[in-house]
């Protein structure tokens, strides 16, 4: 199978995703790399595998609409079966998810319908959770609302912080995005009218 993954950042995820690819568990090419940041390390992470590194600077267009398009056709390029949301900090058009509804799909650090958009982890903190989370999901119009695909739970611990948070959030990010990866791959997880299906089951 065909996989893009676009990016902002570090690429941790994405290298995640590499290693699974190279380590033969995943069935699956990763195609091509987007960035809309050429300073992301994950370019470097791209490029050091092997793997086409394409930055698409949303700064030099005129509008989201015209930025979308771009991506879309630049994605489409590589005919991917699936598109992996890693840490790609960018709101989409409604017309770019419709495009690729049910092959989109995105990591949001939460247990998801919690905690939709930015920092997540201070706000279970303070919130004074006792656990806290990542959810991948298939990507639908509105933000960080699409149906869920997997989850990974860690507990809050007393002295926990945003940053120690986010480090135990993230090792199960590595865990759980490249297993969603894996099923897509294997033709598993489906999503029929805004619910996702793995193996047929409702999620
Ligand atoms: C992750 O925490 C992910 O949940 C969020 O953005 C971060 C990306 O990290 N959407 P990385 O670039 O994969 O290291």
């Amino acid at each position: 199978s065909g996989i893009v993954v676009l990016i902002s950042g570090s690429g941790s995820n994405l290298q995640a995703i590499i290693d699974q690819v190279q380590q033969g568990h995943i069935n699956g090419e990763i195609r091509a790399v987007i960035s809309n940041r050429a300073d992301a390390f994950g370019l470097e992470r791209a490029r050091t595998a092997g793997i086409p590194a394409i930055i698409l600077d949303h700064r030099v267009f005129a509008s989201r609409e015209a930025f979308d398009q771009m991506l879309a056709r630049t994605i489409e390029a590589f005919t991917p079966d699936v598109v992996v949301m890693a840490g790609f900090m960018r709101i989409l058009t409604p017309e770019f998810v419709q495009q690729f509804m049910g092959r989109l799909i995105n990591i949001h650090p939460a247990l998801l319908p919690k905690y939709k958009g930015l920092d997540t982890h201070q706000r279970a903190i303070d919130a004074g959770d006792k656990e806290h989370g990542c959810t991948v999901h298939f990507v639908t119009a509105e933000l960080d609302d699409g149906p869920n695909i997997i989850q990974a739970v860690v507990s809050i611990a007393a002295d926990d912080d945003a940053k120690s948070l986010s480090v135990k959030v993230q090792q199960q990010e590595h865990i759980i995005y490249p297993l969603a990866v894996k099923w897509f791959t294997e033709n598993r997880l489906s999503m029929i009218e805004g619910q996702a299906y793995f193996d047929g089951n409702i999620l």
